[in-house]
């Protein structure tokens, strides 16, 4: 029994934590590893949702953000600045909030959901839009973190960021008690593939996991640089959070794929949807659409082959679904008006 006392202190030895920091944190990690008994169905897999919606902001960006802001606090800076496609600046509002330091997050200009911008406001940031995408909000983050270093850039840049969100595989090979066979996730900026094959390598060359799992990584099909090869000038998919056209963790993703025999694919906006549906209505787990990529990915891995039968899989879905309303209810009928009528609420329950 006990509480759940965060990542930093549930992971401490391998965190970049001096004794005698303040740590910052939400109590965010320990979230749940739940059995998806229809996706193994479908894939002749045994499949486990790494459900990260589950941390205190709704989504994985929690669990580096707490080291970020642990560290910015102990270094003496007196701000905290993102670029984000939403996810990393309501994290980073919160921690700087729950830290006592202000926070600027710079957002693509009319590209980031509702329930993010909500976030990033109660918990009182300083929101700038800029005329241009996720990859030209970031270069102007580093920019002026460079030239005003009382800032501290909490972007994945920031490798703090990447040891904080390395918890997430020690969780599930502590829960499952091995790694899996194969690791899907989503990938945008590529952070957090980085960061979860960091943990595993860190977990396997200290024993505590004798194979390795493969990863396997899936971009929106209009925003899937690592696919081509090359950084998209325009990136375009209705999976907001992953809009993004030149990842920064470039070379930890294909170590990654490469290191682990694993893959980077892509996966349509269609294929993305289907498998957003998919998963609030038949496993009853509520995600936003970037989240849905890795059961997308997981789908067609399964459907083309490259997912052996028998695998044991976890997807990461890594933000909630409430994150983005607006998705949620397009092509949702409005609410059925009824009369005060038993008969009428019994009749939608095909019962009369
Ligand atoms: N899923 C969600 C819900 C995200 O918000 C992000 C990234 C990713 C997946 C991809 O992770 O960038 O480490 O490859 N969101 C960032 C943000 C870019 O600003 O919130 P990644």
């Amino acid at each position: 029994p006990g509480h759940w006392p965060g990542v930093i202190e549930a992971y401490r030895d391998r965190m970049p934590v001096e004794p005698g920091w303040r740590v910052v944190t939400l109590a965010e990690g320990g979230t749940p590893l739940l059995p998806a008994p229809r996706l193994s169905e479908r894939t002749g897999c045994q499949v486990y949702l790494k459900v990260d919606g589950a941390n205190p902001t709704g989504s994985f960006k929690d669990r580096g953000m707490t080291m970020a802001v642990t560290a910015a606090l102990a270094e003496g800076k007196q701000g905290v600045l993102c670029a984000s496609t939403g996810n990393t600046s309501a994290s980073a509002a919160a921690y700087a909030a729950r830290a006592g330091m202000t926070c600027v997050v710079l957002v693509p200009q009319g590209k980031i959901a509702l329930g993010k911008l909500a976030q990033a406001v109660a918990h009182g940031a300083r929101i700038l839009q800029i005329e241009g995408n996720f990859d030209d909000c970031l270069e102007l983050a580093r920019k002026t973190t460079a030239d005003y270093p009382v800032a501290a850039l909490v972007n994945s840049v920031n490798p703090t960021r990447i040891a904080g969100q390395a918890s997430a595989a020690y969780e599930i090979c502590d829960q499952l008690g091995q790694a899996p066979d194969v690791h899907c996730l989503p990938v945008g900026n590529a952070g957090n593939i980085t960061a979860y094959w960091k943990g595993y390598r860190g977990y396997h060359a200290d024993g505590l996991i004798s194979d390795l799992p493969r990863m396997f990584g899936f971009q929106a099909a209009g925003a899937a640089p690592l696919v081509h090869g090359a950084p998209v000038t325009s990136p375009e998919t209705i999976a907001t959070a992953i809009r993004i056209g030149s990842p920064a963790s470039w070379n930890g993703a294909v170590a990654a794929r490469d290191e682990s025999h694993g893959k980077i694919a892509a996966v349509s906006d269609d294929e993305i949807l289907a498998a957003y549906r998919m998963l609030s209505a038949e496993e009853a787990v509520f995600v936003e659409p970037a989240s849905a990529a890795s059961v997308a990915g997981l789908l067609q891995s399964s459907a083309d082959g490259t997912l052996p039968r028998g695998s044991l899989v976890v997807c990461t879905v890594t933000g909630h679904g409430l994150k983005d309303p607006d998705t949620a209810l397009l092509t949702a009928p409005e609410p059925e008006i009824v009369p005060i009528d038993p008969g009428a609420v019994a009749s939608a329950l095909e019962l009369a």
